[in-house]
């Protein structure tokens, strides 16, 4: 795609856009003059779809009128709504999805299935600078298993100078691992440097040394083009209020692989994971549904769920090629002009569209300052320690003309 330095060829960029219809279908934040913001934070909060209000009556309605007599007819099957769809999002089939739960919450339900160290396999990798939730869960699963992270936890770095990991050193290091290894966990893309990671690559190299392999995609999903079945990936885990739009703390989902599913092994239970036919004959033996539904432990929250399937209705509607084709050109528009007009940033995402999803990290000179500007001239992006603003542009409500205009903002900001 050749790009132009100028408003026009953004507006036509506009004008041209397929899925430019579609921001009218979210609420778009605006500042006390009534004016449109420019909201680059799908990477941690999606605008709230136009149609989410009425999911949500729907169940209101229903739980008003009919009261435990739509828990009956209604909700009790409520999340198998949900699984088609999310099968569709990350390629899977949708035997192997279910969303419940939320993101951490699922990290530890899984990592109680898919880290059980040994005497001699006892090691569990993930990326230098893992959201820190993850941080946080796996080295508590680490201490609930007797061990210590110093000696078990492997945080691979980047070289010397660089910012992102290179997939030949990631490969190496589960190779000399071998079989102390027994979990490999990524998130994916990372949350901080925008990297993607090559999940088929890592899922292979972790397979031949006898590891299990899965992935934190609270920022992968509704983001990347996904294909965990046929990647072969052991478990997965995300949330659905990032690009997904289901709204703040909304329900998480998680992938298992279908030949997991006759799991004899541990697992953290609950009756919403019990073999449907007997599930509320309510015996004390838990006879697991021998698909992802056997990790559910609670009811489905359906008041969080409804918003979700508000969103997933969209995203169907336009589909994960579509949505993927415009978050290139659109993330690849805004990367053209930090290059050509602002040559004080560094772009720490890596440049190759492969190897990122919407979000660009930026390293700009005066740092938390020059966000404070931002955001106090109507940018909504983040800013994470120690030197990062996160800045991604959504496909599905952002338009050219906003990266055009961010960066020119952020020029005389950093101009003054
Ligand atoms: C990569 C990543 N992992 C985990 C979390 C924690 O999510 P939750 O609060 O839903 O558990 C977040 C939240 O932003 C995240 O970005």
């Amino acid at each position: 795609m050749t790009y132009k330095n100028s408003r026009i060829f953004a507006e036509t960029l506009d004008q041209d856009d397929p899925l430019g219809a579609y921001r009218e279908k979210f609420h778009y934040p605006k500042n006390i003059n009534d004016n449109d913001l420019i909201y680059f934070s799908g990477n941690s909060l999606g605008l709230q779809p136009k149609s989410v209000r009425t999911f949500v009556e729907n169940e209101l309605d229903v739980w008003e009128k009919k009261g435990l007599l739509g828990q009956h007819s209604r909700w009790k099957n409520f999340h198998e709504r949900l699984l088609e769809n999310t099968a569709r999002m990350v390629g899977g089939d949708s035997s192997e999805v279910v969303v419940m739960n939320a993101l951490t919450v699922n990290i530890h339900f899984l990592l109680i299935s898919f880290y059980q160290p040994t005497e001699t396999r006892k090691k569990i990798m993930i990326e230098n600078g893992a959201f820190p939730s993850d941080q946080y869960a796996i080295k508590s699963q680490i201490e609930f298993h007797g061990l210590s992270p110093l000696d078990t936890l492997i945080e691979l770095t980047p070289r010397e100078g660089e910012s992102i990991l290179r997939t030949e050193d990631i490969i190496l290091a589960i190779k000399d691992a071998n079989q102390e290894l027994a979990t490999v966990m990524f998130g994916n893309p990372n949350y901080y440097t925008g990297q993607v990671f090559d999940m088929q690559a890592i899922t292979n190299a972790g397979h031949d040394v006898g590891a299990f392999v899965g992935f934190d995609l609270a920022h992968g999903t509704g983001n990347l083009l996904m294909n965990l079945h046929d990647w072969d990936v052991d478990f997965a885990a995300w949330c659905s209020y990032k690009y997904l739009c289901a709204g703040p703390g909304a329900p998480g989902g998680i992938f298992i692989h279908k030949r997991h599913h006759d799991w004899t092994n541990h697992r953290f239970a609950g009756w919403w994971g019990q073999n449907k036919e007997t599930r509320f004959n309510m015996g004390p033996d838990f006879d697991p549904i021998k698909t992802a539904e056997g990790w559910q432990v609670s009811n489905a929250p359906v008041m969080g769920m409804a918003p979700l399937l508000a969103a997933m209705d969209i995203f169907d509607e336009v589909g994960m090629n579509a949505i993927r084709k415009k978050s290139e050109k659109l993330t690849g528009f805004l990367e053209y002009l930090v290059i050509k007009i602002l040559p004080e940033v560094t772009i720490i995402t890596p440049e190759n569209s492969t190897e990122r999803g919407c979000q660009l990290s930026l390293v700009v000179p005066g740092g938390k300052k020059i966000f404070d500007d931002l955001s106090n001239r109507g940018v909504v992006c983040d800013w994470r320690n120690p030197d990062v603003i996160r800045v991604a542009p959504h496909p599905l409500f952002n338009r050219y003309t906003e990266v055009y205009d961010f960066v020119i903002m952020l020029k005389q900001i950093l101009a003054e």
